[in-house]
C-alpha cells in the first residue's frame, strides 16, 4: 500500500471514530456508532499492517501477534458476564498502558529511531519516550488495582497512608529531576537508570491513587483511567511518529476526561482531588469503616410480593429504580413485562437512572434498552428527582447507594454530598434486595427504616415474578 494511500485510509479511520463517539451518544445511535467504530478499526489495522511502514518480514509477526491477542480477547468477550464488565474494562485499560511501556523502551532501545536526528530532535524523542512510560505506568498499576477493587478481590477500603499528598508530590519531584538527567545521558545505558527509576515511581503513584479510592467514588477512577489509557495511547503515536494513534489517543483520552468530569458532577466531587487521589474519603473518614457515622434508628417492615402488586395495582404514578442488584439478578425482562402491564392499565411508569447506578456508565441503560423499554420513560436523577412527592410507589430493584438518604442528611457519612435519587418523598417506597447487607460503598442505608418504607426481600428476578403473577392474578 503506498504511504497517500496509508493516510487517505488513516483520515477515513478518523472520520468513523469521530462518527462512532457520536452514535455512543445516545441508545437509539448506539449500535450503529459501534459498526462505525468496528469498521474504522478494521480499516486503520488493515492499512497499518499494509502500510509503507512494516516490512513484509514483519507481517507474519503481527498476524501471528493478532491471532493470540484476538483469540484472548474473543474468549473473554464471551465468557464475561455482564455484571463483569467494568473489570474487563478496567483489564484493558491496564493492557494499553502496558503497551505505552513496552513501546517506549524497545523506541529507547532501538538505534534506527534516534538516528539522523539533530539534538533538538533528540530531546524532543526521548521526552516522547520518558513521557509516554511514565503515563503507560501509571495507567498500567492503576488499572490492575482497579480491577482487584471492582471484582473484590481487593477491598473497597480506601488506603490512607500518613503523609500521602506529601509522597506522590515527592515522587513528582523525583520524577522532574530524573527526566531532566535522562536528557542529559549520552548513551542508551546511562539513560536506563533514570529510566527505570520513574517507571518504578509511575507504577507506585498509580497503585497509591487508586488504593487511596473509597468505594462509592470507584466510578470516576474507571473513566479517569480509559482518560489515561488514551492518553498513554498517544503518547506512544508521538514515539512512533503514527498520526492516527495520536488523534485516537487524543479523542479516547478527552472523552474520558470529559466522561470523568461529568462524573465527578454526578458526584459532587473535585476533579483535582481525584486526579490526586485519596479522594472520596469524606475527608479521612474511610468508606468502610464509616465512624463518626449516625446510626440508622427504627425498624425495618418486609412486605411481601402479593402486598407489592397490590401496591402497585392502586398507585397511579410508580417510578422504578433500579441499581447493580438488577444486573445481578438479571432482572430487566420481568421488570419491563410488568411495566407494560401497568402502562396498559393507565399507571404512569417511569424509571429514574442515576449517573452511577449498576458497575459502569450507562449499565442500567444497556440493560433497559437489552429488555426494550421504551427510552422515553427512562429519564435521568435531575430529570425526575422533584416528581417522587406526587409520586406513589418508588419500586428500588436491587439499588442501594444511590438512594441513600445519608447522602444529604448525614455530613460524617463517606457518601456525603453525592445527589441522590430522593425514593423515600414517595408516598410509599419499596426496596427489593436480599439482606440488609450495605451497597458497594459499604455504608449503612437509613432509607430501609424509614416509616413509608417497605423491604421486599429476595432475589429481585424470583421477586418480581411473584410480583407478576399477583398483578395479573
Ligand atoms: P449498590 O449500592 O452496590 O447496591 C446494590 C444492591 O443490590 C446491594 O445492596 C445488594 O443487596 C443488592 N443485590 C445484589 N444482588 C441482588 C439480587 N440478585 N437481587 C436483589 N438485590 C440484589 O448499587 P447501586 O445502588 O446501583 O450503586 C452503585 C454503586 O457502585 C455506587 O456506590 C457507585 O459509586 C459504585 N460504582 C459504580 C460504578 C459505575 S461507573 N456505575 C463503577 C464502580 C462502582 P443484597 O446483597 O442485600 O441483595
Amino acid at each position: 500500500m503506498s504511504a497517500s494511500l496509508a493516510t487517505v485510509s488513516y483520515i477515513g479511520a478518523t472520520i468513523l471514530f469521530i462518527l462512532s463517539l457520536g452514535g455512543l451518544s445516545h441508545p437509539e445511535t448506539s449500535r450503529r456508532g459501534n459498526l462505525y467504530g468496528m469498521i474504522g478499526m478494521t480499516i486503520a489495522v488493515l492499512a497499518t499492517i499494509f502500510g509503507p511502514r512494516v516490512s513484509a518480514a514483519g507481517i507474519p509477526w503481527i498476524i501471528g501477534s493478532m491471532v493470540v491477542g484476538g483469540s484472548v480477547g474473543i474468549f473473554a468477550a464471551r465468557k464475561v458476564q455482564m455484571t463483569q464488565m467494568p473489570e474487563l474494562v478496567a483489564l484493558m485499560h491496564s493492557l494499553v498502558g502496558l503497551a505505552a511501556c513496552l513501546v517506549g523502551f524497545a523506541n529507547y532501545f532501538d538505534p534506527s529511531a534516534a538516528a539522523g536526528l539533530t539534538h533538538a530532535e533528540k530531546a524532543i524523542h526521548e521526552t516522547e519516550i520518558y513521557v509516554g512510560i511514565l503515563i503507560g505506568a501509571v495507567t498500567f498499576s492503576g488499572s490492575i488495582i482497579a480491577f482487584g477493587k471492582l471484582s473484590g478481590m481487593i477491598g473497597g477500603k480506601p488506603l490512607l497512608l500518613p503523609a500521602r499528598h506529601w509522597l506522590n508530590l515527592v515522587g513528582l519531584l523525583v520524577v522532574i529531576y530524573f527526566g531532566g538527567a535522562f536528557l542529559h545521558t549520552e548513551s542508551v545505558s546511562a539513560g536506563m537508570i533514570p529510566l527505570i527509576v520513574m517507571t518504578v515511581i509511575s507504577l507506585l503513584f498509580g497503585i497509591h491513587m487508586v488504593m487511596a479510592i473509597g468505594g462509592a467514588d470507584m466510578p470516576v477512577v474507571v473513566s479517569m483511567l480509559n482518560s489515561y489509557s488514551g492518553w498513554a495511547a498517544a503518547a506512544t503515536g508521538f514515539m512512533l511518529n503514527n498520526d492516527l494513534l495520536i488523534v485516537i489517543g487524543a479523542l479516547v483520552g478527552s472523552s474520558g476526561a470529559i466522561l470523568s468530569y461529568i462524573m465527578c458532577r454526578a458526584m459532587n466531587r473535585n476533579f483535582i482531588s481525584v486526579i490526586a487521589g485519596g479522594f472520596g474519603t469524606g475527608g479521612g473518614a474511610p468508606a468502610a469503616a464509616p465512624s463518626g457515622e449516625a446510626q440508622p434508628a427504627g425498624e425495618a417492615v418486609p412486605i411481601s410480593a402479593a402486598e407489592t402488586a397490590e401496591l402497585l395495582r392502586e398507585a397511579k404514578n410508580v417510578i422504578i429504580v433500579p441499581g447493580y442488584g438488577m444486573a445481578v439478578a438479571q432482572a430487566q425482562h420481568i421488570v419491563y413485562e410488568i411495566t407494560q402491564h401497568l402502562r396498559e392499565k393507565g399507571v404512569n411508569v417511569r424509571f429514574g437512572i442515576h449517573p452511577v447506578a449498576g458497575r459502569m456508565p450507562g449499565h442500567m441503560n444497556v440493560l433497559l434498552a437489552e429488555a426494550k423499554v421504551p427510552y422515553d420513560i427512562v429519564l435521568e436523577m435531575d430529570e425526575l428527582n422533584q416528581d417522587f412527592p406526587d409520586t406513589d410507589v418508588a419500586m428500588v430493584i436491587g439499588a442501594n447507594d444511590i438512594v441513600n438518604p445519608a447522602a444529604q442528611d448525614d455530613p460524617n457519612s463517606p457518601i456525603a454530598g453525592m445527589p441522590v435519587l430522593e425514593v423515600w418523598k414517595a408516598k410509599t417506597s419499596i426496596v427489593m434486595k436480599r439482606s440488609m447487607a450495605s451497597g458497594y460503598a459499604g455504608v449503612d442505608n437509613p432509607l430501609f427504616y424509614k416509616e413509608n418504607n417497605r423491604m421486599l426481600f429476595g432475589d429481585a428476578r424470583k421477586m418480581l415474578d411473584e410480583v407478576f403473577m399477583a398483578l395479573k392474578t
